[in-house]
């Protein structure tokens, strides 16, 4: 759609978690005239909602080394180990400046960082805040920044296409902005340098623990701008999300892995602890290994769901270390202090996503991308648990320097859209359709069958709304209203056949990523990265 309004700046940040919110915080403190624009409010991405806390080597006898090894391991050998280094290494400090920008992590009586433990790590090494509310700490914190800062924001605004120049260089973006009054309707950001940090697209599942926002807009959106995508097969499945019922869709309450890293054990309906003998680690062994733990028996014994058994913790843990999950719980009518918790995995996290250099850089000039919707290769195969906000705020930290080091872009230059917006748009009512064919098909367990059927299932989406946009022997097309469910609905359906052409592609089961058809790694003949780019008239 043609903009309506247009505003100019050097840089324009999409996202507002922690990876968007400390670029655009940096980029400002640089001088450079900065916007953010957020989807819905400044505090409604997924950083909220991390609960576990933030991984760095901060502790007495830990070292960045160690950290780097248990993030190799994780990520299962597609970890890209100078990236792996970079966020390891740059890390502590990181972590020590966002303090320094007021986050407040809990600490010991003698003013010592608290650190626990989670899956994949060998030792204490994550912090946290509110005893299991770090996301939201860390995004009370900044969003407290940016306030105090000059930077402008524009909420409600839905990101829908990249501009670029004659040269194919990026020039800004288009955004539906919704009810903000001064801004309203289509309009666009004028400007040399955009930073995508719009988080997951755990939405493309009926069942998340990652919010509604969540719907892989900034991969969709890198797509048609032809950028590269990567990885985009391997998605983690959290272990252990409060189990509500087969029927229950969208975001579900996470059980963080720090239940387990202060000693909760699985159990199955019996009691019986499953995942001793399954590795060294046990229920604290990398987070694929315990979701497959977790699924082998539930489908051993035909069960919906496991327990996560923290009884032993006693009421006065529950409500200080873990105030929030007890909430969660005790809401859904289950007390954690004198019951097991019924638990299964749910789509978590994306580990691929636009495909960057260690400076956050993609493949169309003056483009960048941070945070989860980043490809930094930092992940792998399998992200380590609480790696996520850390990779969020090196790679900011990292991508600002490279802004504010380039030379200012010539004004005036001519901007064409990079790509026609999204045709044909998909109307809002298949997004039920889409996430069940992928978590029927695409989800934790995946074979070459489950796979086509669903590639074929997202393609008929796809048919019936070219069909739909097709004028009938009178002239007229059912097409879609443009507007916000309806762009977030066609993305979705975007990155869905993506993820799912990977899956099929990728004939191994490696890290987050299982082939029940092929259940053991490859390394001989795999050890690469599944790279997309799609030709530009492609939606
Ligand atoms: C958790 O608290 O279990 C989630 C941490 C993460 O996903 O990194």
């Amino acid at each position: 759609p043609a903009p309506g309004w247009a505003i100019e700046a050097d840089v324009v940040v999409v996202g507002s978690g922690v990876a968007g919110l400390t670029t655009a915080l940096r980029c400002a403190a640089a001088g450079l005239s900065t916007v953010v624009v957020t989807k819905a409010r400044l505090d409604d991405g997924s950083t909220r909602w991390a609960q576990g806390g933030i991984a760095a080597a901060l502790g007495d006898g830990d070292t960045p080394e160690q950290h780097l090894d248990d993030t190799l391991v994780a990520g299962a050998g597609l970890c890209d180990e100078e990236a792996v280094r970079t966020l390891v290494t740059e890390g502590p400090d990181a972590v020590r400046r966002l303090i320094a920008t007021g986050a407040h992590f809990d600490t010991s009586d003698a003013g010592e960082i608290e650190l626990t433990r989670e899956g994949g790590h060998h030792r204490r090494r994550i912090a946290h805040a509110g005893g299991d509310a770090t996301g939201a700490e860390i995004s009370r914190a900044l969003v407290e920044a940016v306030h105090a800062s000059k930077l402008r924001t524009i909420e409600n605004a839905l990101v829908l296409d990249l501009l670029t120049d004659a040269e194919g260089r990026t020039a800004g973006i288009t955004l539906h902005v919704m009810g903000e009054g001064q801004h309203d309707g289509v309009g666009a950001v004028r400007c040399p340098t955009v930073v995508l940090a719009t988080g997951g697209m755990g939405q493309v599942f009926s069942a998340t623990t990652n919010p509604a926002v969540s719907t892989g807009d900034g991969v969709a959106l890198a797509l048609r701008a032809g950028a590269e995508v990567s990885d985009l097969e391997f998605v983690q499945f959290h272990p252990t999300v409060l189990f509500l019922g087969t029927d229950s869709e969208g975001q579900q309450p996470l059980v963080s892995e720090a239940v387990r890293g202060e000693g909760a054990h699985l159990v199955d309906a019996s009691g019986i602890r499953f995942m001793v003998g399954q590795h060294e680690l046990a229920e604290l062994a990398p987070r694929d290994i315990v979701a497959k733990g977790i699924m082998r028996r539930m489908q051993e014994q035909g069960a919906a769901h496991m327990y996560l058994d923290a009884r032993h913790f006693g009421a006065e843990m529950w409500e200080q270390r873990f105030p929030t999950i007890l909430a969660a719980c005790r809401a859904h009518g289950i007390d954690p202090v004198t019951e097991p918790i019924p638990v299964a995995p749910a789509a978590h996290y994306a580990s691929g996503g636009v495909r960057t250099d260690l400076h956050g850089r993609t493949t169309v000039p003056g483009l960048y991308a941070c945070g989860e919707v980043a490809c930094t290769g930092v992940h792998g195969a399998n992200r380590l648990a609480s790696n996520s906000l850390l990779e969020g705020l090196v790679f900011a930290e990292r991508i600002a320097a490279d802004i504010a080091s380039r030379a200012p872009r010539e004004a005036g230059r001519p901007v064409v859209p990079a790509t026609p917006s999204v045709l044909p748009l998909i109307a809002p009512e298949a997004r039920a359709e889409i996430q069940r064919i992928m978590s029927e098909g695409a989800g934790v367990l995946r074979s070459a069958e489950s796979l086509t059927v669903a590639a074929e299932a997202l393609a008929a989406v796809h048919r019936n709304a070219v069909n739909d946009a097709a004028p009938d022997g009178r002239g007229a097309a059912k097409t879609a209203e443009p507007g916000v469910e309806s762009w977030e609905t066609s993305n979705l359906l975007c990155v869905a056949r993506v993820l799912t052409a990977a899956a099929l592609e990728r004939e191994e089961t490696r890290g987050c990523h299982w082939r029940e058809d092929r259940p053991d790694r490859d390394d001989a003949e795999w050890r690469r990265h599944l790279v997309v780019r799609l030709a530009p008239d492609r939606s």
